[in-house]
């Protein structure tokens, strides 16, 4: 048995968690699951979105599944994601997408998202200035390192073949230069990986026009975090894409879209996201074995396409295309 706390966030996180833990438990993985607040629910209960228990249970057993939180726009708390990658320094936020059959838009996509997490704009110092605001973009070297040596460890223990760093070292020379001149200085370890670098506005035409052609993306914060969400549309929404935040000591899994407050409470929730959050999860802590089991239910269900959630185009309600998970487990 491996202990892992759950999350269930706000929004629709509730319904997909509960979805998520009956596809495990009829799996048969092996996990004791230890329940926390985040997010709005536990700042209505207790004034804090990361309540201290919640970040003692995660440091205690490492791992932890999550629900997506609400984040007030514009005014109010800072975002519960950033709060917990900053806490664990979770630095690397590791996002696969890949295409299933009829349901994806376009039907050849295979790309990993590594996205640097900890820092660029994301660190969130603004100030008044005359006239405005200004915003600080942080890109340091130790940072860059990590996450770029990251991507191709990644690349080469999967067996990819190329890395792309995104960048815009055009406009932002010495910040988004720095990450591109360590991408090149460190690709030169990797001679075994192919390496490329785009301008993210260019990179954007590409991904829509041939996405085909990348493999591994590595990106500083705010571009890793756009053109991740414009991937997850080639592969047929957020529905259905998770993402990994990945520190030395902790790992927290999660899908890549958020509360969905439009839909929240009507039980017609995607939970696929949730889900392939936590077959990565599953590899993570060495169950690859229910890993693949549930990875080939869920694509054996999207493939099939017969019993589908709205946002894909079905009429099915999140409990209906559970059952087909489960029934499609072997
Ligand atoms: P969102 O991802 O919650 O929703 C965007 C659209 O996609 C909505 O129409 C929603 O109904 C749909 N959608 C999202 N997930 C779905 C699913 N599993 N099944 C079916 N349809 C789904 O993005 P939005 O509306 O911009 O943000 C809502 C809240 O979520 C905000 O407070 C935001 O800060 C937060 N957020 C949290 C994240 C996280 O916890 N990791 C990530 C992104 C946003």
């Amino acid at each position: 048995m491996k202990d892992i706390v759950l999350l269930k966030g706000d929004g629709i996180g509730p319904e997909i968690v509960d979805a998520t833990k009956r596809v495990l438990a009829a799996a048969g993985a092996e996990l004791r699951c230890h329940e926390f607040d985040v997010g709005a629910t536990a700042y209505e209960k207790t004034g804090e979105t990361l309540p201290k228990e919640t970040v003692e249970a995660i440091k205690k057993y490492k791992v932890a599944l999550k629900g997506p939180v609400t984040t007030p726009i514009g005014k109010g708390f800072r975002s519960v994601n950033v709060e917990l990658r900053l806490a664990f320094d979770l630095y690397a936020n590791l996002r696969p997408a890949y295409s299933f059959g009829g349901v994806s838009p376009y039907k050849n996509v295979d790309i990993v998202t590594v996205r640097e997490n900890t820092e660029d704009l994301y660190i969130g110092e603004e100030k008044e200035i005359n006239g405005g605001y200004e915003a600080i973009k942080r890109i340091t070297e130790k940072a860059t390192d990590r996450i770029i040596r990251f991507a191709f460890d990644y690349a080469k223990s999967r067996n990819r073949k190329k890395v792309t760093c995104v960048h815009k070292a055009n406009i932002l020379k010495k910040t988004d230069g720095l990450f591109l001149e360590r991408f090149r200085f460190i690709a030169a370890e990797y001679p075994e990986i192919a390496a490329d670098d785009k301008i993210v506005d260019n990179m954007c035409m590409q991904l829509v026009s041939y996405p085909e052609k990348y493999d591994v993306l590595v990106a500083p914060n705010l571009y890793g975090d756009i053109i991740s969400d414009l991937i997850a549309g080639l592969v047929g929404g957020l529905g259905l894409v998770a993402g990994a935040n990945l520190g030395k000591e902790v790992a927290v899994f999660e899908a890549v879209h958020g509360s969905a407050p439009d839909i929240a409470g009507k039980g017609i929730a995607n939970p696929t996201a949730l889900l392939q959050a936590a077959v990565m999860m599953l590899e993570h802590i060495g169950d690859g074995k229910t890993a693949e089991k549930i990875k080939k239910a869920v694509e054996k269900t999207l493939v099939e396409g017969k019993v589908l959630t709205s946002d894909l185009g079905g009429n099915a309600t999140t409990e209906k295309f559970t059952d087909e998970i489960i029934k499609n487990l072997r």
